[in-house]
């Protein structure tokens, strides 16, 4: 494999045209106190894409981290999204991140979870389409949400979403799903994309790595990325984050690639969107 600093990490274009960097850093379960040094840590190693949330409580260390490393501001795309507990004040719930993040404005802001149950996405999706008007505002989509919760965004609304974040890895794929937003033009999002780290003791990721000299996780993240994939793997330790970047180096033939698709085992590692309510974000 060619040398990590050599290989560019490719962009996915959105359907508003804005670019998105393909692989990301995500922020999951980073502890607030730790997030500046981790995020400056993810910078330093290459990373261009920062995937957080307010529900995550690391806001403001991503924004330390972004201030502390000295990178132009539009070098950084900057994600983060709308707690299920504000959905019915997204504007203040918005301006709240922004602050936090210390930014002027934010690449991508996203409806974490659909929360059916409340009924408050479609309204939060209508701030969110004001806020898309103004300057403070690249890009606005969802995650979690499934061909329903789409169907019912779309019937009521005049901007389709750019990116739909779902989890997917190499034992859950929601393939459907996958195909549906990007039949919509919606780019798909890998949470997860690791399995949560569950998926790299397979025997075909661990006999791909060895045969292309690379790792597990690097095997995992280049099947997500051969697919169009846009993916956000977490790591708090710099060896991995280094490795997993190393990925864009990494290329599966199609048969490889058919290799770890047949992987699938309806394996969830998180809560299933149809009826996660998830108060306590
Ligand atoms: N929208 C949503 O609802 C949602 C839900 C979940 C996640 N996400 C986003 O997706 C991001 C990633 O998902 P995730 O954190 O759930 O799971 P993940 O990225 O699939 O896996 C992270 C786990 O894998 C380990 N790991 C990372 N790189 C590794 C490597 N090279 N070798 C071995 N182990 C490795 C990490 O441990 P170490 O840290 O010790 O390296 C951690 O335990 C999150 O941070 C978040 O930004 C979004």
């Amino acid at each position: 494999m060619s040398n990590i600093r050599e290989t560019p990490i490719p962009t996915v274009t959105l359907n508003n045209g804005v670019q998105i960097p393909q692989l990301g850093f995500g922020v999951f379960q980073v502890p607030a106190e730790e997030t500046q040094r981790i995020v400056e840590d993810a910078l330093e190693a290459g990373y261009r894409h920062i995937d957080t949330a307010a529900a995550y409580r690391n806001e403001s260390g991503v924004g330390a981290a972004i201030a502390a490393s000295g990178i132009p501001r539009e070098e950084i795309f900057v994600t983060t999204k709308l707690r299920n507990g504000e959905q019915g004040a997204a504007l203040e719930a918005f301006r709240s991140s922004r602050k936090a993040l210390g930014v002027d404005y934010v690449d991508l802001y996203l409806i974490h979870w659909p929360v059916p149950s409340q009924g408050l996405y479609t309204a939060a999706w209508k701030v969110m389409e004001k806020l898309y008007a103004g300057d403070e505002v690249r890009a606005i989509g969802v995650s979690n949400f499934l061909s329903e919760h789409l169907d019912t965004l779309l019937q009521a609304s005049d901007i389709v979403p750019a990116v739909n974040q779902i989890e997917i890895h190499p034992t859950f794929q929601q393939r459907d799903l996958a195909a549906r937003s990007r039949s919509l033009g919606i780019a798909v999002e890998a949470y997860s994309p690791l399995g949560q780290g569950a998926d790299l003791g397979a025997a075909a990721v661990q006999s791909l790595a060895a045969r292309h000299g690379g790792t597990p996780a690097q095997v995992v993240l280049a099947w997500h990325l051969a697919q169009g994939t846009i993916v956000i793997p977490k790591s708090a330790d710099g060896a991995r984050m280094r490795e997993n970047l190393g990925a864009a180096a990494l290329s599966l033939t199609p048969a490889e690639v058919g290799e770890i698709t047949a992987l699938e085992a309806g394996a969830r590692a998180g809560a299933d969107p149809a009826v996660a309510a998830h108060s306590q974000l």
